[in-house]
């Protein structure tokens, strides 16, 4: 190790100072050590003269086992400085150095926990969200490495984002909250202060409150539409619901700095600087695997991926992924094509039509689609054995549309019409297959 001083005088001044104090302390010890006489001519004890409420000090000598217990301090005292750092510049006969002795203990402590980290290393998030001992071990993770700002509770506080809600800034997939943890964030806004000036800052905030439904100046919004449309919309959208990735939703009413007209009003004046940091090299793969699993199982309890993971927003346009829960959808698989639907709806997702031109075009070429209509496991049997009944007809009614004839299109019922059992999003489907 470096030198811990400016200069080396200041080593030997400190090791002056433990001698002398030694030496000093010895001094004393011996001194104390010849007062032998404790009793006075007569035989009375001799007392050191003075006498609080009729209470005497005897003046007697150390008794025998103190007086060597000092002794033996002093002399552990001394081994101490001869085997461990603390004499100055000394380093001590051991060599012991506290760096050294908390790598020893991370190596043993890998040592112990890497085969573990390891088996959940080569599991699928979702699965390691689902597994209790791994989420134990993530959230000693996360109480090691990330409370301090996201908090005990994972929701976070001002400028530090809940990471237990829905509501992502850059993404809930596994994915996402992985490059998040390992590669850090940056969340910058430029200062509006300069370019808007007090009131046109006013004005936009007021706007910026109306898209989340919050009491505000209407006069004033109206005016700071105008401020946002031109200034904001490149990052925040047109409609305010934000980017993913680039600049957060205006509309939901959660607010990463307060949703005040003063809040409002600072981060649109100052700006925002705000730096989640980089992991990836601090901690192993295998911990940032488990903390992206410990993350993403908060706002996952049931271990499916949402809609909101790829940033959508309740109401806004429908993603056409079936795991998208609860949207219409259309997608072609495993031979089959698969009309998803939002629960107790009958209606074909928009688009479809691109999707299932080759089953349309194979029907209009003569051959047989078979068209059989899945229900989620949820609610009452018989109503869902109507619904997807329904829902083969309306897909029925879209193929016609598209142009195959009737007599090429059979309904069918599944053996088991609950499909995909556990998946409610799966079941909710119906499945056209070309036959013949
Ligand atoms: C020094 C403070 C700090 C620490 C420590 C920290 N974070 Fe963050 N984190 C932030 C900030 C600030 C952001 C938001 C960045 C932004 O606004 O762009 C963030 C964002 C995130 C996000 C993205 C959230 C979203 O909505 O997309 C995730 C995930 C995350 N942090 C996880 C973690 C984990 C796991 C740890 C522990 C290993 C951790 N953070 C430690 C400050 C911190
Ligand atoms: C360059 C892209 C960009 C532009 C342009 C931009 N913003 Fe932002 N805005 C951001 C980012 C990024 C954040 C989040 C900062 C963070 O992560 O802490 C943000 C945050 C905000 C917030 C705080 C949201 C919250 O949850 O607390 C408000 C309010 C806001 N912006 C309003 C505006 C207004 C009004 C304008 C136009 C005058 C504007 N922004 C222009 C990128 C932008």
């Amino acid at each position: 190790m470096e030198s811990q001083f400016t200069s080396p005088f200041w080593s030997f001044y400190i090791i002056g100072i433990i001698v002398v104090s030694f030496l000093a302390l010895a001094w004393l010890l011996l001194s104390q050590n010849k007062m032998k006489v404790t009793k006075d001519k007569d035989g009375k004890p001799l007392t050191m003269g003075h006498e609080w409420d009729g209470i005497e000090e005897y003046n007697n000598p150390l008794p025998r086992w103190w007086y060597l217990l000092f002794w033996g301090t002093m002399l552990f005292g001394i081994g101490y400085f001869i085997a461990y750092p603390g004499a100055g510049d000394f380093k001590g006969l051991l060599n012991w150095t506290s760096h050294k002795q908390y790598d020893e203990e991370v190596a043993k402590a890998e040592a112990t926990y890497m085969p573990m980290y390891k088996k959940y290393a080569a599991m699928p998030v979702e699965q390691v969200a689902q597994n209790k001992e791994a989420m134990t071990i993530g959230k000693n993770l996360f109480d090691t490495y990330c409370i301090q700002c996201h908090g005990s509770d994972a929701k976070g506080s001002r400028g530090f984002p809940n990471l237990t809600d829905t509501d992502w800034l850059y993404g809930g997939t596994p994915e996402k909250i992985h490059e998040s943890i390992a590669n850090g964030r940056l969340g910058v806004m430029a200062s509006w202060g300069p370019i808007l000036g007090e009131e046109g800052v006013r004005d936009a905030a007021n706007y910026v409150m109306s898209l989340s439904g919050k009491d505000h100046n209407a006069e004033s919004a109206a005016r700071g539409k105008v401020h946002f449309d031109t200034n904001c919309v490149s990052c925040h959208g047109p409609d305010g619901r934000g980017t993913l990735g680039m600049a957060p939703n205006l509309t939901d009413d959660v607010w990463l700095w307060g949703g005040t007209e003063k809040a409002i009003s600072e981060t649109i004046t100052g700006g925002r600087n705000n730096q989640m940091p980089t992991w990836s090299g601090f901690l192993g793969e295998e911990k940032l695997h488990l903390l992206t699993s410990y993350v993403w199982g908060l706002s996952h309890p049931d271990g499916k991926a949402l809609a909101t993971d790829n940033g959508a927003v309740a109401g806004a346009a429908p993603a056409a992924a079936p795991a998208a829960d609860d949207q219409a959808s259309v997608n072609f698989e495993n031979g089959a094509l698969n009309v998803y639907f939002a629960t107790g709806k009958a209606d074909v997702a928009a688009g479809a039509e691109q999707v299932a031109a080759d089953v349309v075009a194979a029907g209009k070429a003569g051959k047989k689609l078979v068209v059989s209509g899945y229900t989620d496991s949820t609610g009452d049997a018989a109503a869902n054995a109507e619904l997807s009944k329904k829902r083969a007809q309306a897909v029925k009614a879209f193929l016609v549309a598209q142009g195959v004839a009737e007599a090429n299109i059979e309904l069918r019922k599944p053996e088991n019409i609950t499909g995909a059992a556990g998946n409610n999003a799966e079941g909710r489907r119906v499945e056209v297959r070309v036959e013949g």
